[in-house]
């Protein structure tokens, strides 16, 4: 008999979260305006709004929480967080901060001007922001494969070269302060890049003297993919794999609450003195001094160690197997979903789902209300809600596809869980032709109105 997959961990701790009825769960929804951001963590059942800082830490982590150095200056955690992300990325100088976009903020504040123009794979809302806040533009080289739903193709994220050089030739250069490129790419449906195509933009960077920035968030998941789908790497471990991929760049940024295993998190690291010079002084403005830049010495610890966790082999399959595991279920009952699915979620197609709910009545947040309502799953919405309005017209604008995201947060739920949700949807799938009518909104902020947005039920 071919033996079944079993995960490389077994379970020391638990928390018990509460089961609520689907009576209980059509109240609690109505009552906080059918936006799922409102709802209190006990009235959900699976939880798949992010896998961003909801991963279980190990025993060892916690055990790193005990030990951590809480000094102001020099901590001896800084120095251990100093020399993982030497020794696994091979970075020499990194400032901390306390999660990804703080980073980004950093980062930016040192490089991006007003006028400037960064190219990159889809970028993440916030590094958007990040960008379009300092009056810059963020300009989007991917692949035009990664925009189609059902092709299937081993790297949906990559970068489009000729795309990124018609870019950097048709710009003066001093305008361009980096090309950043997300692995994986989270906005394209968490699709990887190759390290080919990393390679490739890493040539075109030099050749226009550019720096190349990668945005790291998911980085181990990604380098699992390269093993698994680029025939040269396949007998790399993946730690050789995220060393060989970090030696063609000059920095990256860090979301430590993803791929590192931590609740709360980040960093820049980088090769060039000069420039952690210059962003140091940014690091001390926002964050909190070069040793600590808004992070606990036990959390630096932590996170030291989740760097050697999240790039073992055996850690990232079972991780990324349960992500397929929840795709091949949902797939089993025909539920409508962007493929192949990604590294951190599965992305389902409200729009096939319900084809008579126009977009105007948000058929993606409507999905993301029944999911709940049927078995207190929660995922998040990614189309005309997050899409927000266009800031000169007031206009709704919509997007080419309505999905709700299932991220799977690491080590936290079972297969279990995994068929529960699946389940759920499909039982949506089966009484879908009841559900006739989408929703309102009834109050919304002028930005970012993802978070708060009231609708109602037409
Ligand atoms: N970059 C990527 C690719 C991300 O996915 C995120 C966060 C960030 C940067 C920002 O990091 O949250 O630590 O400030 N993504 C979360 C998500 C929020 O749900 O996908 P942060």
């Amino acid at each position: 008999m071919k033996m079944p997959y079993a995960e490389p961990y077994k379970i020391k701790m638990v928390e018990s979260f509460k089961r609520t009825t689907k009576k209980e769960r059509e109240k609690y929804i109505n009552e906080n305006y059918y936006n799922l951001f409102n709802l209190k963590s006990d009235m959900v059942f699976i939880d798949l709004l992010t896998d961003s800082g909801t991963g279980a830490m190990s025993d060892v982590q916690w055990g790193e929480m005990m030990t951590g150095d809480e000094s102001y200056a020099g901590s001896r955690s800084y120095y251990k967080l100093k020399e993982a992300i030497k020794d696994i990325l091979g970075f020499d100088y990194f400032l901390p901060t306390h999660q990804g976009r703080a980073a980004e903020n950093v980062l930016f504040s040192t490089l991006v001007k007003k006028g400037d123009i960064i190219p990159g794979n889809s970028h993440f809302g916030t590094t958007k922001g990040h960008i379009e806040f300092r009056g810059a533009k963020a300009v989007d080289c991917t692949i035009d494969e990664g925009f189609d739903p059902k092709l299937i193709r081993p790297f949906k994220g990559n970068v489009d070269i000729n795309k990124l050089e018609n870019v950097l030739r048709e710009n003066p250069i001093e305008k361009i302060p980096f090309v950043i490129v997300t692995i994986t790419n989270n906005t394209g449906w968490g699709q990887p890049v190759s390290l080919e195509n990393i390679k490739q933009v890493s040539a075109l960077c030099k050749k226009y003297g550019v720096r190349l920035i990668i945005d790291g968030a998911r980085f181990a998941e990604n380098c699992y993919f390269i093993k698994l789908r680029e025939e040269k790497y396949k007998e790399k471990t993946i730690r050789e794999i995220v060393k060989e991929l970090f030696s063609y760049v000059d920095g990256m940024t860090m979301s430590s609450k993803k791929d590192a295993i931590v609740n709360m998190g980040g960093f820049i690291a980088m090769r060039d003195p000069e420039l952690f010079k210059r962003a140091s002084v940014y690091n001390i403005m926002f964050e909190g001094f070069v040793t600590y830049g808004g992070m606990n010495g036990r959390d630096m610890a932590a996170l030291a160690r989740g760097l050697y966790e999240g790039t073992e082999f055996d850690y990232l399959e079972s991780r990324i197997r349960q992500v397929e595991y929840l795709g091949k279920k949902l797939k089993e009952y025909g539920v409508p979903m962007l493929e192949p699915v990604g590294g951190h979620a599965v992305f389902l197609d409200a729009k096939t789902i319900f084809p008579d709910i126009p977009q105007k009545e948000y058929p993606a947040q409507l999905l993301g209300v029944e999911l709940y309502i049927e078995g207190g799953v929660r995922g998040v919405e990614i189309g005309t809600v997050l899409a927000d309005r266009d800031p000169e017209t007031g206009k709704e604008r919509y997007p080419k596809l309505e999905l709700l995201r299932l991220a799977v947060p690491r080590r936290v739920y079972t297969d279990n869980h995994m068929n529960f949700a699946a389940s759920a949807a499909a039982n949506i799938l089966e009484r879908r032709d009841k559900i006739k009518r989408g929703l309102k909104i009834i109050e919304e902020p002028p930005i970012m109105r993802h978070f708060t947005t009231k609708f109602k039920k037409l």
